[in-house]
């Protein structure tokens, strides 16, 4: 069955938008702005690495045995909205046990469901575009200036009260990266078919109004408006 739709608004029975980038790139603004944008459910998937360094960090498990990280791949019992997730040991745990490919695995099957939901939705991380959801409707590679970078994380950490040095936070930026990007299993990558987006030299509202552009762009063209 063939449905009509007025070139004003294409209507979409589905629409799956990925987003994904560096550490603190401003990602998981853009994702939750185009989320609210475009009415759709979304889900910051590095909330699931961070959950499962979470665990492995309260049962004083190793963060070098891979088997141990596997055991702590049960999330469903982390309350979301646990301070802990964003702390420091906590992200440092959760940059390298999503190296393990055995932990990878184990949590692809629950961001492959939230993509597939009837409606769509938008998620991000840093291999949303190339292994959870490479049909995506939509993909952007968010970046930004490691400096820059550096800058918003020491923003965000003194805005809520945490201790923070720029040099300290620049090193362990360039760090993550490093890992995000030399791991071998689903290393950070931009897809082929992902638009850039580098908010160096962009504000938030600019950033946000560029990204939904740059997906309506991406809509029209699919729709043969472009
Ligand atoms: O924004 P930030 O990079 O600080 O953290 P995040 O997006 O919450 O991700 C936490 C960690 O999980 C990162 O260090 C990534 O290495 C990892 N991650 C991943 O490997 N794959 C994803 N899809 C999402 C996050």
């Amino acid at each position: 069955m063939t449905e009509q739709h007025d070139n004003e608004s294409p209507a979409r029975e589905r629409l799956v938008i990925a987003v994904d980038g560096p550490a603190a790139s401003g990602k998981g603004t853009i994702a939750r702005a185009l989320a609210s944008h475009f009415k759709l459910p979304h889900m910051d998937t590095g909330m699931l690495y961070r959950a499962v360094a979470l665990n492995l960090w309260r049962w004083g498990g190793d963060m070098a045995s891979e088997f141990e990280a596997l055991r702590a791949c049960d999330v469903a019992a982390v309350d979301p909205v646990d301070p802990e997730l964003r702390s420091e040991p906590v992200s440092s745990i959760a940059s390298r046990i999503s190296a393990y490919p055995s932990v990878r695995a184990a949590l692809l099957e629950r961001q492959r469901q939230f993509a597939g939901q009837p409606g769509g939705a938008v998620l991000d991380g840093r291999d949303i575009g190339t292994v959870v959801a490479p049909g995506a409707d939509a993909k952007l590679f968010v970046t930004a200036a490691a400096e820059v970078r550096a800058q918003r994380r020491v923003r965000e950490l003194l805005g809520r009260g945490l201790p923070a040095h720029y040099d300290d936070v620049l090193i362990d930026i360039r760090a993550r990266d490093e890992r995000d990007m030399k791991r071998a299993a689903a290393p950070l990558a931009q897809a082929a078919d992902a638009m850039l987006l580098d908010t160096s030299e962009l504000d938030v509202d600019a950033a946000i109004a560029e990204a939904v552009r740059l997906v309506e762009e991406r809509l029209a063209v699919h729709h043969g408006l472009g």
